[in-house]
């Protein structure tokens, strides 16, 4: 069986989000497929190559949904192919999507009947297996779809559109929320109220979000991108990407853990995104076949 997960944006409060403060997120409209077929022992392909069950390598997040979706149902083997059009580690949810596409494909071939708050249960689970450290903003928002506000879990709605860069610059999320987790401990007095202010600028921004108030959410893109870059997770290259933005009057912020990835902004992007995708869901072979064109 089929299903697929979306990538996400967080259009504000990454890094904040892992100490409690608010995040505005939301699932985008591109997604990653899952094939899950019954049979012994475990095969993973996917664009990295074909392996076994690989908890070191690129199939770590599947490998390890695979090893948590076995706990709740005993599984002799697996055929996963993955085919997914979320750049990896690029901050757009590519290891969200994965781990929950996959959850959602093995549900549905071993007719296992988990809910979507089960299949976000493992997902989170998984996301602290690989990485260790994680606010489980990701597999929420892949999971259930939509726009949020984090951690009230509040729905909500925008006509406002966005666009992203891609640096092509890899973003490894553990290791940069391990990097901002060493700066707050080392100048607590200073990283503290810095995460005051994007917990603000959250809040702030899912008003101006809701309002369509265009205005408003690129005055509070430039002020939280000054912020990420005072805790460290921006680089030169955005740095220059998003001066050359804001010259020609546009705004622009990282979307996700920084340190390369991509960047929202308000214009003058790689390629549009839509917001609010539809979560986890089955396929059936029709669309298998379309995402290999
Ligand atoms: C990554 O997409 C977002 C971070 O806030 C990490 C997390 O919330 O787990 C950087």
């Amino acid at each position: 069986m089929i299903a697929s997960a979306p990538g996400k944006v967080i259009v504000f409060g990454e890094h904040s989000v892992v100490y409690g403060k608010h995040a505005v997120v939301s699932a985008i409209d591109l997604r990653c497929y899952a094939k899950a077929e019954k049979r012994s022992g475990f095969r993973i392909i996917s664009q990295f190559g074909e392996t076994g069950l690989d908890f070191d390598g690129h199939h770590s997040y599947i490998s390890h949904a695979i090893r948590r979706f076995s706990e709740i149902r005993k599984i002799e083997g697996a055929l996963i192919e993955v085919r997914s059009s979320v750049p990896p580690a690029s901050g757009l949810g590519s290891s969200a999507s994965v781990t929950v596409a996959v959850l959602g494909a093995l549900n549905a071939e071993f007719d296992t009947d988990l809910s979507q708050d089960e299949i976000f249960e493992l997902a989170r689970n998984v996301e602290l297996d690989v990485q260790g450290i994680g606010s489980g903003t990701d597999p929420f928002v892949v999971t259930f779809g939509g726009s949020w506000v984090i951690p009230e879990k509040k729905r909500f709605e925008t006509r406002l559109n966005f666009d992203v860069v891609d640096t092509k610059q890899k973003s490894v999320t553990s290791e940069m929320v391990r990097r901002v987790r060493e700066l707050k401990e080392r100048y607590p007095d200073i990283v503290n109220p810095v995460l005051d202010a994007m917990d603000s600028i959250a809040l702030k921004g899912a008003e101006a979000l809701e309002k369509n108030d265009a205005e408003r959410v690129s005055e509070l893109f430039r002020m939280n991108q000054s912020l990420l870059r005072a805790i460290g997770v921006s680089t030169p290259l955005i740095d220059r990407i998003i001066a050359g933005i804001e010259e020609e009057g546009y705004a622009a912020k990282i979307t996700g853990a920084g340190g390369g990835g991509c960047i929202i902004t308000t214009g003058r992007g790689d390629f549009k995104i839509g917001l609010s995708g539809e979560g986890v869901r089955v396929e059936d072979f029709e669309d298998w076949r379309e995402s290999d064109n």
